[in-house]
């Protein structure tokens, strides 16, 4: 397969705004919504023999490196949510260092783009040693990953040359949402939130297509904060993966500080940071956080924070409470669905930032698409 940038100067940029087509082949054929009295669902092949034995798991870990594990960390909340299980992160490194206790009543979930991370295939090989079922979200066919777990789904993405992962990141979002709704049956209590989430993944591209229109916003942002030493970006909940993908994209590419705050950790330190100079943004689009996210808000101004929020469509007066923030308007999805909404905008602020600052996009110093030493 011949890929070039076609239209696009950077590949980065092709696989941004490629993510309407990556997340459609990401889903076809595994949703189901067949005939109106038929209950909505969804179809992982890799999986249909081994979702009783992970349904019976005493605990779910998921496991992975860089975007891959921020990926994981955004679909946390529905996982644990429809599954009923308690769900650990692990960065794979971490894991291993810490030889962390893992037992054959576990289902150990590997999440990594090009399913030959270093890392995440030595805590693959020790799962595998405690009898864990080892499940594998790729998007290599073939990989170690994809060949050493017992089951798995491939995340359909399209090769990623790019070494910062954009179109994968929201492929592996979007695969874990269907791992969920897999994994939590369809119980009469959950159809209708099952239904909700369905709806919304058949929707997605299109909320994609239309948040990529925000590009020429972002030239703008990246414009203004071009020659800035740092960035801090602030979530909660779904979105506290957010903050931390968004500002990895800045640090990796743009060469720029930059970190993600979990916003509920402000006042334990964080708030020390902030006076009229930093650039923060904060992510408060609609979710059960909405109202902690406008407190944060309001405290932020009361600091004189130089304020970025990105919040949904049509809330821009509710958010900006009177300060002088820039606003970001998104398009509002199902709750566990727009962290993929939500990055999309900051993956285009890293690009642009990159492109003025005058660094390489595609290959970041010191950086490489796939670790596979350790
Ligand atoms: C490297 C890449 C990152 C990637 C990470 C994990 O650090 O530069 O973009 O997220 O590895 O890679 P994986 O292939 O396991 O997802």
């Amino acid at each position: 397969e011949q890929i070039n940038k076609g239209k696009y100067e950077h590949y980065m940029q092709k696989e941004i705004h490629e993510q309407p087509e990556s997340l459609t082949t990401t889903m076809r054929g595994r949703l189901i919504r067949s005939g109106s009295s038929k209950p909505k669902t969804v179809l992982l092949g890799g999986l249909k023999d081994h979702l009783k034995t992970i349904r019976r798991s005493r605990r779910i870990l998921v496991i992975g490196c860089g975007t891959s594990y921020n990926a994981a960390l955004a679909a946390r909340p529905i996982l644990e949510e429809l599954s009923g299980v308690p769900v650990t992160m692990e960065i794979a490194s971490d894991l291993v260092d810490r030889q962390g206790p893992i037992y054959r009543e576990d289902t150990a979930v590997f999440v990594s783009q090009s399913g030959e991370t270093a890392d995440t295939l030595q805590a693959l090989e020790y799962a595998l040693e405690n009898g864990a079922m080892c499940v594998g979200i790729t998007n290599t066919v073939g990989s170690a990953i994809a060949r050493n777990t017992h089951c798995g789904v491939h995340i359909n993405a399209g090769c990623e040359i790019g070494v910062a992962s954009t179109k994968a990141y929201t492929s592996q979002i979007v695969v874990m949402a269907m791992l969920a709704l897999a994994i939590g049956g369809d119980t009469i209590s959950n159809q209708a939130r099952r239904d909700a989430i369905i709806d919304g993944l058949y929707d997605l591209p299109n909320k994609v297509r239309e948040v990529l229109k925000l590009d020429q916003e972002m030239k703008d942002l990246a414009q203004l904060l071009v020659a800035e030493q740092s960035l801090l970006v602030f979530g909660r909940g779904y979105n506290y993966a957010t903050s931390l993908e968004g500002a990895l994209k800045v640090k990796e590419v743009a060469l720029m500080h930059s970190e993600g705050i979990l916003a509920g950790e402000m006042k334990h330190g964080p708030l020390a940071l902030v006076d009229e100079n930093l650039p923060i943004v904060v992510i408060a689009t609609r979710d059960s956080c909405f109202s902690k996210q406008q407190s944060v808000i309001q405290q932020l101004n009361a600091r004189k924070g130089r304020l970025v929020v990105m919040c949904s469509k049509g809330d821009a007066a509710s958010v900006s409470l009177g300060g002088s923030c820039r606003v970001i308007e998104v398009p509002q999805v199902e709750d566990c669905l727009q962290p993929v909404v939500n990055i999309v905008p900051l993956q285009l602020l890293a690009y642009h930032l990159t492109v003025l600052r005058g660094f390489n996009v595609d290959q970041p110093r010191n950086l490489a698409k796939s670790v596979t030493t350790q």
